[in-house]
C-alpha cells in the first residue's frame, strides 16, 4: 500500500524535505514581492511542481531522486571548496571537474515521474480548523450546490450525474486524502478540465466564499471517512476527531483541541453516570438531544453544541443516530477506536485506524495476568502512530 510508508523512514524524509523545500521557495518569493495570493495565501506561479505522491508509489524512481540530490549537494561543496582554493587552478579546476561529474552522472528520475501539473493553490492548506460547526456549514454548502452530481453520499451518484460529459468521482475512497488540500480546492472554486482542456465541471468560486469552500472539503472528508468506515469496517484513511466546543471541570479547557496530547474518550450514552471512570483517558460526553444536563463527576467534560456536534460526529462514525457509542482518539487527535456497543468491553476488532497492515494484534509476551481489551488498544494507539500521506507528504495534525 503506497499510503503506508512506515516501513521506508528515508522516504518520509525525503518527502517532507521536497515539499519544505517548495514551501520555503514560495514563502520566499512571496516575502520579495515576486509571486502574488491567490484565495489568500501565496500563488505557486509555475505550473509544475515536484511530486511526492508518484515517488510513493515507485520507490525505485524516489532513490534515484535522492542520489541527485545528494549529487548536488555533493556538487555545491566542491563548487565551493574550488572557489574557496581559486589561487591554487589545477586544484579548483579538478573540484569543478568533479562538481560537473557529480551533478552529470547523478542517477535524475525520469521527469514526468518527479513533475506534475501545478496550480496557483497548490501548496495552500486548509487555514480553518476541522470543527463540527465548519463540517456542518460545509454540509450545508454540499446539498445546495454540490449533491445533484456527487449523490446524497458523496459516492458520484446524483440525479444528474449521468448527464455530465465524465462520471462525477465517488469520494467515498482515497480520491480526497491522496490529493494536496490546494488542488481539491482549485477544482471547487475553478472547476475542472479533461485532457484537451474542454470543461468537464464547472467552479464555484461565484457562488461560495473562500472560507465556505474550505469548510466544503472539510465536510467531504468527514463524510468519504465515515461512508468508507461502513464499506471498509476501517477508518482506511485517518480522520480527527472533530474540534468541538466543550465545558469541563477544569475551566481552562473550553474546546477539543485543548486537550491534544491526551488520549480522549468521547462517550455518547443517554447516562453518562453509567460509565467506569478510566484515568488513562480524558473522557467527553455527547449527552442525547434536548437541553443540556448538568455536568456529571464521572466524566471531565460535557460537549455543548448539542445538535452540531452529533450531526459532524454521525459523519465520521457513518452513522448518523450516534447512540451508545464510544469512540477513543489518540495523543495527536485521530480517531482510532470505536465501540458501539454502549459500555461493554473493548476487543482487538475496535482498533478502526491501524497505521501497521497486519489485522493481528504484535504478539504479546505471555503474561501472567490476563490483559483486557481497552488496555491492549490503547497501547497500539500509544505505539503505532498515525502517519500519513496527503499530496504526497506525510502529515500529521497541526
Ligand atoms: C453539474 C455536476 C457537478 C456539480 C454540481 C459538482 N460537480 Fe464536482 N465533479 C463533477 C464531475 C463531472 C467531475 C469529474 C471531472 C473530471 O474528472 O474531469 C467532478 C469532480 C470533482 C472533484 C474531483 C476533482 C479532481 O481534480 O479530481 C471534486 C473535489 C469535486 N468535483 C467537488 C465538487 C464540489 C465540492 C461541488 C459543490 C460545490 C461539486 N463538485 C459540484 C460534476 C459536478
Amino acid at each position: 500500500m503506497p499510503e503506508r510508508v512506515a516501513d521506508a523512514p528515508w522516504l518520509i524524509w525525503l518527502l517532507e524535505a521536497i515539499h519544505r523545500g517548495q514551501v520555503g521557495l514560495l514563502q520566499l518569493l512571496y516575502g520579495l514581492g515576486w509571486t502574488g495570493e491567490v484565495d489568500g495565501q501565496p500563488a505557486w506561479p509555475w505550473t509544475q511542481r515536484l511530486a511526492g505522491e508518484y515517488l510513493l508509489v515507485d520507490q525505485a524512481q524516489a532513490r534515484q531522486l535522492a542520489w541527485s540530490l545528494g549529487a548536488i549537494a555533493a556538487a555545491l561543496v566542491l563548487l565551493a571548496l574550488a572557489m574557496l582554493w581559486r589561487r591554487r587552478r589545477r586544484r579548483s579546476l579538478c573540484l569543478l571537474g568533479m562538481a560537473l561529474a557529480a551533478v552529470v552522472l547523478a542517477p535524475w528520475p525520469s521527469r514526468q515521474v518527479v513533475l506534475v501539473q501545478a496550480v496557483p493553490s497548490s501548496f495552500h492548506r486548509n487555514p480553518l480548523p476541522f470543527t463540527d460547526a465548519a463540517i456542518v456549514r460545509g454540509a450545508a454548502q454540499y446539498r445546495r450546490l454540490c449533491l445533484q452530481c456527487h449523490g446524497a453520499a458523496g459516492d458520484g451518484q446524483g440525479p444528474e450525474a449521468s448527464a455530465q460529459p465524465v462520471w462525477p468521482p465517488s469520494f467515498i475512497g482515497p480520491l480526497l486524502w491522496r490529493r494536496a488540500d490546494g488542488e481539491l480546492l482549485q477544482a471547487v472554486r475553478y472547476g475542472v478540465r479533461d485532457g484537451q482542456g474542454r470543461p468537464t465541471m464547472a467552479g464555484f468560486a461565484g457562488q461560495l466564499s473562500v472560507a465556505q469552500s474550505w469548510e466544503l472539503l472539510h465536510f467531504l472528508r468527514a463524510q468519504a471517512a465515515g461512508r468508507l468506515l461502513n464499506a471498509t469496517g476501517n477508518w482506511a484513511q485517518p480522520v480527527a476527531l472533530p474540534d468541538m466546543p466543550l465545558r469541563c471541570h477544569r475551566p481552562d479547557k473550553t474546546r477539543v483541541r485543548d486537550w491534544r496530547g491526551q488520549r480522549l474518550r468521547l462517550v455518547s450514552l443517554a447516562d453518562a453516570r453509567q460509565l467506569p471512570p478510566d484515568p488513562r483517558m480524558v473522557t467527553l460526553w455527547l449527552p442525547p438531544a434536548g437541553p443540556l444536563p448538568a455536568l456529571p463527576e464521572q466524566v471531565d467534560c460535557i460537549v455543548v453544541s448539542g445538535v452540531v456536534a452529533q450531526q459532524a460526529l454521525g459523519l465520521v462514525n457513518g452513522d448518523a443516530a450516534m447512540r451508545d457509542v464510544q469512540l477513543l482518539a489518540d495523543k495527536d487527535g485521530w480517531l482510532r477506536a470505536r465501540n458501539s456497543r454502549a459500555v461493554g468491553n473493548w476487543n482487538d476488532e475496535d482498533l478502526l485506524c491501524r497505521s501497521t497492515q497486519d489485522t493481528q494484534a504484535p504478539a504479546t509476551p505471555a503474561a501472567p495476568v490476563a490483559e483486557d481489551g481497552l488496555t491492549r488498544i490503547l497501547r497500539r494507539m500509544d505505539l503505532e502512530p498515525v502517519r500519513y500521506v496527503k499530496g504526497g507528504r506525510v502529515h500529521g495534525l497541526r
